[in-house]
Formats: structure tokens, C-alpha cells, sequence
């Protein structure tokens, strides 16, 4: 088998934030309403740090009112439930996002449950989730990370997945359960696997869509490719790399990239797949929000 088709996510999302941008000056030259995001990030975790600053950084780049909240790491609950209360009730906020995960404190299900649903353009809050649930994924705020993951599938294979099967590994709140509900929407047939599944590489290897959501780098092995898939890796891990010198890191995914792009048809790389794509459907999100609003 050639090797697979690199899936450019980067470009993709570059595409999809041209069209937010020109859709939300149109929004804002018939309205006079400016789509506004809050990004909220308790504590020092640097990934975290890196996550927050580059959404709200595009937040800008796409005209929106772009505010961050940086509390420290110490912050009581009772005060970041009452900055989610000031922004539910803020009209020039149309998305809150609070970056994950929080600190010890703080229950975070608690405070998912805080964000108005209206404004919850991560899609966690419990309405979205029943939403995608019920299938009626028109209404709902989907998780960015899986609505951009789906974009690319379907780029790949076509709207209709009906016949494919789907392994989606890992089922997380974020990822992999709202990613196995977007894939059974689109008629796919669908396994979740995870930690404690039995010979997860004989499952992988019946995949024709095979989604890395586990956080473990270079887990899924080229073998673990059925020839011909399409591989999403979500994976985003930091390792070291001593060939770039000492204490130098470097990205990759859950996926052995190089090996699996020997038998798979397409495969997302890491960095540049999925990722720039999660922020892109934040931006979407945040547009759609606006165009909800009243008044
Ligand atoms: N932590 C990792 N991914 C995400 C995400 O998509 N949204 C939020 N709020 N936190 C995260």
C-alpha cells in the first residue's frame, strides 16, 4: 500500500475561520452585535496556558470581543462560580470557556453546569450533551474537538458513513463519547474502546475509521491499521526529544504516525490534524451564539 494521505487540519481550519471572520462582520455591520468569547483558565498548568492563549488569540483574529480570565491557583469555587454568573448575565459574551482541567477545589462539573447552555461553547453543559445524545446535533453546541474531528472524516469518506465502522479509543466526556455519538449520527457503526477493552489492536485492526483519544503517545501501532482506514488522532502528548538536544520536547499524537500512514488511506498528522481544527469550531461556536443572541 502507498503511503496514506496527509490530512492538512491546519488548512482546513484556516478555511473555516476565513468564513467566521467574513460571517461575523456581516453579523456585526446588519446587527451591531460583535461576537464576544470569555476564556477562563484557573491555575499554571502550561499546556492549559498554551491552549487558552492561542483561543483567545484567534478569538481576536476573527474580529470577536476577546476577554481572559486568568485566576490563580488557589481561587475558592464559590469565586469562579460567581464569575460564570457575571458572564452568563454579560450581553457582549456569547461563549465562556472554561479551560479543563480545574484545579483539586473545584468541582468542575459543577461549574460546567454553571455556564448558561446558551453560551456553553464547549458543549459540555448537560443540555448540549443530551442534545448530541438525542441526536438533534443541529440545536446542540457539539464539542469542538469531535465537531472538528467529523469535518475531516467526512472530508475523507463523504457525509453518509452507513456500512463503516467506526473504533473510536477513549471515552472521555470531551472526546471520545460525543465523538462516538457524532459518528452514530452519521449512520456509522460504532465501538468505543478504552483502557479495559480485550486485544484493543484485533479491534483497531476492523476499523475503517480508527479516533486516537487515549493521551498516550504513539499507543496505536502501524499494525494496529486495517489497510485503507482513516485515522483521526486526537492525541496531543509532549515527549522528550534528545536528537533535537538536550531538554528539548516534541509533539505527537496517540498514533506511531510513520507507521500507520504505511497501511492507512489517511491519517491526521500531530502537530497540524486535529488540533488547529478544535479552535476553529470554537470560533464557529462562538458566531453560531452570536447569531442566537436577541437584541
Ligand atoms: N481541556 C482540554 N480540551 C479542552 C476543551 O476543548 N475545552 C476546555 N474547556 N478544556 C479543555
Amino acid at each position: 500500500m502507498s503511503e496514506a494521505k496527509r490530512i492538512d487540519g491546519k488548512a482546513r481550519a484556516a478555511g473555516l475561520v476565513e468564513r467566521v471572520k467574513a460571517e461575523a462582520g456581516a453579523l456585526e455591520a446588519a446587527t451591531g452585535r460583535r461576537p464576544g468569547l470569555a476564556v477562563v483558565i484557573v491555575g499554571e498548568d502550561p499546556a492549559s496556558q498554551v491552549y487558552v492563549a492561542s483561543k483567545a488569540r484567534m478569538a481576536e483574529e476573527c474580529g470577536f470581543k476577546s476577554v481572559k480570565h486568568v485566576l490563580g491557583a488557589e481561587t475558592p469555587e464559590a469565586e469562579l462560580l460567581d464569575l460564570v454568573e457575571r458572564l452568563n448575565g454579560d450581553p457582549t459574551i456569547h461563549g465562556i470557556l472554561v479551560q479543563l482541567p480545574l484545579p483539586r477545589q473545584i468541582d468542575a462539573n459543577k461549574v460546567i453546569r454553571a455556564i448558561a447552555p446558551e453560551k456553553d461553547v464547549d458543549g459540555f453543559h448537560l443540555t448540549n450533551v443530551g442534545l448530541v445524545g438525542i441526536g438533534d446535533v443541529a440545536t446542540a453546541f457539539v464539542p469542538c474537538t469531535p465537531a472538528g474531528a467529523m469535518i475531516l472524516i467526512r472530508d475523507a469518506l463523504g457525509e453518509d458513513l452507513s456500512g463503516r465502522h467506526a473504533v473510536v479509543v477513549g471515552r472521555s466526556n470531551i472526546v471520545g463519547k460525543p465523538m462516538a455519538q457524532l459518528l452514530l449520527a452519521a449512520n456509522a457503526t460504532v465501538t468505543i474502546a478504552h483502557s479495559r477493552t480485550a486485544d484493543l489492536p484485533a479491534l483497531c485492526r476492523m476499523a475503517d475509521i480508527l479516533v486516537a483519544a487515549v493521551g498516550r503517545p504513539e499507543m496505536i501501532r502501524g499494525d494496529w491499521v486495517k489497510p485503507g482506514a482513516v485515522v483521526i488522532d486526537v492525541g496531543i502528548n509532549r515527549v522528550e526529544a534528545p536528537e533535537k538536544g538536550e531538554g528539548r520536547t516534541r509533539l505527537v499524537g496517540d498514533v506511531a504516525y510513520a507507521e500507520a500512514a504505511e497501511r492507512a488511506a489517511a491519517i491526521t498528522p500531530v502537530p497540524g490534524g486535529v488540533g488547529p481544527m478544535t479552535i476553529a469550531m470554537l470560533m464557529a461556536n462562538t458566531l453560531v451564539s452570536a447569531c442566537r443572541a436577541a437584541g
